[in-house]
């Protein structure tokens, strides 16, 4: 089956402040919002090495860093910028309107 992308509105801008993250469920994917020098992105909360919750990590200029083993994610294509993670995080389009959130799933 074909499963269609849908826009679905994830919070208010003001809660993703410059430097912020903010994570959020939708049915049984769980997304985090990231806002790295004014902008948003959205990537897939647990990380890719061994389930940790990216919401409690650290936003760097490289990217999210995972607070279990320090594994670094590209924001902009999941990319891992070093060991111990070698699968990439999903990432999400977003855009922003009328100070809403919103992220293709
Ligand atoms: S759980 Fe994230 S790097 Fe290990």
């Amino acid at each position: 089956m074909i499963k269609l992308s849908e826009w679905i509105k994830a919070c208010k801008t003001d809660q993703v402040g410059d430097g912020k993250l903010f994570a959020f469920d939708h049915k049984d994917q769980k997304i985090l919002l990231a806002n790295l020098k004014g902008k948003i992105f959205a990537t897939d909360l647990i990380c890719t090495h061994a389930q940790a919750d990216l919401s409690t990590g650290f936003l760097t200029d490289e990217g999210i860093r995972c607070p279990l083993h320090l594994s670094v994610f590209n924001l902009e294509n999941g990319t891992p910028q070093g060991p111990p993670a070698e699968k990439p995080l999903k990432t999400y389009n977003v855009k922003i309107q009328e100070n809403e959130i919103y992220v293709e799933v």
